[in-house]
């Protein structure tokens, strides 16, 4: 493990206050030394005493509730880090513990979340472990917080942050589909188990009332979580969580299938098996017919409504610190046929402890294709691309079409041009016509007259 962005004191600082609290020892036992000397010296009993008052001033009498002399000597009073349902009021501190692998395209998201919190964010310390990533996920995760740090704005600065770098062998692609895929199940769910168990150990201070886990591929989820989900003060709490589908297929879906009550199906189910089997919720291998919190949703059902779960899932989980420092982990091995998030919780209902999930209370998680989704996506697109091809001949079309019928008009114009003309020249003809036979009617008179006269004169 290489901690990387944390350093829990500066060393030099360490020394100098380990040499400053050697020079005040040393200064106390010379001090003692000449009185010792001085009572000595005086031959009575009674000044013995008095030194050993005044040692026990200097040093042990010193509570520790005060104003404890040694800084490296730390006191912490966990009476008061219980977790309650009103924790923001009393300054209650929370561990946030983020888990990331080749998680780097998810973080503009998350961060967007995480800025948008609106529990206290100086009351909340922010732990991230990065493990068997190829992209930039530890330096992304590095700039993001510091720039939150350095937020103009005092109030969306974190507490602590911590940034753990530690590789757990996840050879499991990252991607959608080999992440769900039946037979990786066991096996990918005994690393994640392991990664968040180094996380907590790694991370949880004395201080911290509670631990929130929360996956970065959340897409929706509301910015009041953790007092929405504190308010119900039980020991382990999740929400609902579902996902948006896009519309073709029919708009959302179920997501976590391993927030669950046990059933007497999946108890004997469960007899039949090996003991370092794992059972996976969500697969048809297992039919456990057990109740899961994410099939029993109703849109608009009343969000406080609490449903007992003896599996969780890990997207998001708020749970007392005081759970974990009883004992309860993340099995990295078969505990009650169950691993990781469905073991912790197991684990928890053993110690009795309270387990509870929102049925009403949805939180969303990213879609992320599945094979059969791809394909039909491809199919889809396909049919698009025809589609738009088929649109495109039509347009072709239509637009020789147009300009066939363009030329048409323009014929048609010069036509009706010709026509016009030709209609106007026959007009002027007429009219020249018309003229001249009026011409020659008079003529012909005249001729007639001239004739008569003519006939007259031959006469
Ligand atoms: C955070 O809040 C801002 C402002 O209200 C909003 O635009 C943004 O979408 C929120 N982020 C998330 C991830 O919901
Ligand atoms: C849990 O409670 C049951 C019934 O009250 C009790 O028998 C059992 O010993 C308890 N277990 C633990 C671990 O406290």
């Amino acid at each position: 493990m290489s901690p990387h962005g944390y350093m829990p004191r500066n060393p030099a600082a360490s020394y100098r206050r380990r040499s400053q609290s050697l020079m005040r020892l040393a200064a106390v036992a010379a001090i003692i030394l000449l009185i010792l000397l001085y009572s000595f010296t005086r031959g009575r009993s009674s000044s013995s005493s008095s030194a050993v008052s005044i040692f026990s001033l200097g040093l042990l009498g010193a509570s520790p509730h005060h104003d404890f002399q040694l800084e490296t000597v730390r006191y912490y009073d966990l009476s008061n880090v219980q977790g309650t349902a009103r924790g923001w009021e009393r300054e209650e501190r929370i561990l946030m513990c983020v888990p990331l692998r080749d998680a780097e395209i998810h973080l503009p998201m998350f961060f967007s979340h995480l800025r948008n919190l609106t529990y206290p964010h100086r009351l909340l310390d922010v732990a991230f472990l990065v493990s068997d990533s190829k992209d930039d996920t530890s330096g992304f995760v590095t700039r993001a917080m510091e720039e939150i740090q350095n937020d103009p704005d005092e109030r969306m600065h974190f507490g602590e942050v911590s940034i753990i770098e530690k590789d757990f062998g996840q050879t499991v692609n990252q991607d959608f589909v080999s992440r769900h895929g039946f037979a990786a199940q066991a096996g990918r769910r005994k690393l994640m188990a392991r990664a968040r168990n180094w996380l907590l150990s790694a991370a949880l201070r004395p201080y911290h009332s509670w631990v929130y886990w929360r996956d970065v591929d959340v897409e929706t989820a509301p910015f009041t979580i953790l007092e929405d989900l504190m308010r119900h003060n039980k020991d382990i709490i999740v929400p609902n969580v579902w996902r948006p589908l896009p519309d073709w297929l029919g708009g959302e879906q179920p997501y976590d299938l391993n927030s669950w009550q046990e059933s007497e199906t999946a108890l004997a189910l469960a007899e039949t098996l090996d003991e370092d089997a794992v059972i996976v919720e969500g697969y048809a291998e297992y039919a456990t017919y057990r109740p899961h919190l994410a099939y029993l949703r109703d849109p608009s059902g009343d969000p406080d409504v609490e449903m007992e779960l003896d599996g969780v899932g890990g997207v998001s989980i708020l749970a007392k610190a005081k759970v974990f420092r009883y004992g309860v982990h993340f099995p990295a091995f078969s505990f009650e046929r169950h691993a990781e998030t469905e073991g912790f919780g197991k684990m928890a209902r053993r110690m009795n402890l309270s387990v509870v999930g929102l049925p009403h209370y949805t939180i969303w998680h990213l879609y992320e294709p599945s094979v059969d989704d791809i394909k039909h996506m491809e199919q889809m697109k396909r049919e698009q691309l025809a589609q738009e091809q088929a649109e495109k001949e039509r347009a072709e079309k239509a637009r020789k079409l147009k300009e066939n019928f363009g030329d048409t008009t323009s014929q048609w114009e010069r036509d009706k041009a010709n026509l016009q003309n030709i209609a106007a020249q026959a007009k002027q003809d007429a009219a020249a016509a018309a003229g001249a036979a009026e011409r020659d009617a008079q003529g012909v008179e005249k001729v007639m007259a001239d004739s008569g006269g003519k006939k007259e004169a031959k006469t």
